[in-house]
């Protein structure tokens, strides 16, 4: 083996094995919907690749074979030739009739959806995403919760400005729109976590409002709904019942709801359950009571531009009650 070819099987080796496989996982489809549109990008890349491979063979033979040669005489001038004008004209007519059928075929397949489909009111807001369950009473926020093998039916709609839903490895995406419901049907085929982000500029914190999509197995998911269902469980402990009565004495209420308790402000996320969730402020930090404090205290530090205030004029310790009592809304 030549030393060029040993260091490019060496090199492409390499890239399936680590560097380039994992970026790419990120976006192989978990969708059905999404294999359904990589099997037609796939297809239409295929025939793409095959013309072009005939037009750079033929071109090649053509200029090689029938190139000018020294002495050689005026060739004969040829004008116009039927059968192959109609050939060139109906083969890419063919070609196209075919991606056509195809590609009404693959959308029909993609948006639809089974009226059985598990109905999720997506909300875009400035800066993180509302999730509501109409048939199942829940709302949630930042993490979306599937069934794996599921058909769901998400319903975008936007609150302010427009968002875009974008999960890459969903294989498509949609805006959310004020005013509008855009249909977004997807079903999970596998557990897993698949994060995602929105993709429309939409003002200062466009890039911290990421998206997590939990995709669970059946009975997980539906552990998950029973969990969600139920209001808030009443703090344990001395730290986490002053925290309560902070949060309710503060003006967190008029923003937040926490199910159980007077608390049901609709403008920022619901916290009924906001200890289960792995990340706060739509993906900015992990879940944990030291950066929920950090949170609480001065949210702009974290993500400038946020909508919450911030609550400076608390004491540390208060601060730190606060975050034990919402660390403890599991
Ligand atoms: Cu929301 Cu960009």
């Amino acid at each position: 083996m030549s030393p060029l070819r040993r260091s490019l099987s060496a090199g492409l080796l390499g890239l399936t094995v680590s560097g380039c496989q994992a970026p790419l996982d990120s976006f192989a489809p978990v969708t059905t919907q999404g294999q359904s549109i990589v099997g037609l990008f796939t297809l239409a890349l295929a025939i793409s690749a095959l013309i072009f491979l005939l037009v750079i063979v033929v071109l090649t033979v053509v200029l090689v074979r029938f190139r000018a040669r020294p002495g050689d005489e005026e060739p004969p001038q040829v004008e116009g030739n039927q059968r192959l004008e109609i050939g060139w004209t109906a083969a890419p007519a063919l070609i196209l009739a075919v991606m056509f059928v195809l590609t009404l075929r693959t959308m029909t397949s993609v948006n639809a959806s089974p009226p059985s489909a598990l109905r999720v009111r997506v909300i875009g807001h400035q800066w993180w995403w509302e999730y509501q369950y109409p048939d199942l009473g829940i709302v949630t926020a930042n993490e979306l919760h599937l069934p794996a093998g599921t058909p769901a039916q998400l319903e975008l709609t936007g609150a302010d400005v427009i968002h875009s839903f974008w999960v890459p490895q969903f294989g498509w995406k949609r805006d959310t729109i004020p005013g509008k419901i855009n249909l977004l049907p997807v079903q999970i085929d596998q557990p897993g976590i698949y994060d995602g982000a929105c993709t429309e500029y939409c003002g200062t914190q466009h890039a911290w409002m990421r998206i997590r999509v939990v995709g669970q197995s059946p009975s997980d998911f539906d552990a998950w709904v029973q969990q969600q269902r139920t209001p808030a469980l009443p703090p344990s402990g001395d730290l986490a019942s002053r925290g309560q009565s902070l949060y309710l004495s503060n003006t967190c209420v008029n923003c937040h709801t926490i199910q159980g308790t007077p608390s049901n402000g609709r403008v920022g996320p619901d916290l009924t359950h906001v200890g289960s969730r792995s990340l706060i402020g739509s993906g900015v930090l992990a879940n944990t009571p030291d950066n929920l404090a950090r949170w609480i205290h001065n949210p702009h530090d974290i993500k400038p531009g946020v909508l919450m205030p911030d609550y400076r004029t608390l004491s540390n310790d208060d601060v730190r009650a606060l975050a034990a009592y919402l660390e403890g809304l599991k």
